[in-house]
């Protein structure tokens, strides 16, 4: 986050897939901007509230409960996209989509080199080969693509992509449906 935050970037929120109780989301906040922060976790998002509130960031962290097997971002919509531990391959052209023309895609997830110490990881949850630079949607850049060894917890593969600012797909379509419903701590 802290590195796709200080690149030069579009006006506009961001959006942290699978946010758990997030430092991104509040990293985010803290530079001024909106927040969509989803997870399906209660505990989680329980968590990231309190820290928000703390803070005094509550106006800035809009919390999602949902499920990213089935919730998409708004197209066209985030300056920057941030997914870390988390990894589903049918969310991934939605979650390129939803980035605004000039705005930043990063995504970090486990490798299959990760199944050696983590047996029990199942595939789904690994990226492939190449993955995710490889399944980038025409339009995009790819900035960098990073593995992580890491001997204990798994390795990783770090991306880190951008929509050209000319990308015709990327224009912001009308909100049909904004569901976003503030999520509060009790
Ligand atoms: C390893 S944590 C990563 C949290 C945070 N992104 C980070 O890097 O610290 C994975 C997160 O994914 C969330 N998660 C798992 N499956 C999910 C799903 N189907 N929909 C939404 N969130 C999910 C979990 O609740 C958890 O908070």
């Amino acid at each position: 986050m802290v590195a796709a935050l200080a690149r030069p970037l579009p006006e506009g929120p961001v959006l942290d897939l699978a946010c758990g109780p997030s430092g991104s989301a509040l990293l985010a906040a803290a530079t001024g901007r909106r927040v969509t922060a989803v997870d399906v976790s209660d505990a989680a998002l329980s968590l990231l509230a309190e820290e928000a509130s703390r803070r005094g960031m509550t106006g800035l962290v809009s919390l999602v409960h949902a499920d990213l097997a089935a919730w998409r971002p708004q197209p066209g919509s985030y300056a920057v996209v941030l997914c870390t531990g988390y990894w589903d391959r049918d969310l991934f052209p939605a979650a390129a989509d939803a980035v605004t023309a000039g705005g930043v895609l990063g995504w970090e997830a486990f490798t299959a080199g990760a199944r050696l110490m983590r047996p029990d990881l199942p595939e789904a949850w690994v990226l492939g080969t190449g993955e995710p630079a490889s399944l980038l949607p025409p339009g995009f850049e790819t900035l960098s693509q990073q593995e992580l060894p890491d001997a204990r917890a798994g390795a990783k593969r770090r991306l880190m992509a951008r929509r050209g600012p000319g990308d015709p797909r990327s224009g912001s379509r009308p909100q049909l449906s904004v569901a976003l419903r503030g999520f509060s701590s009790r």
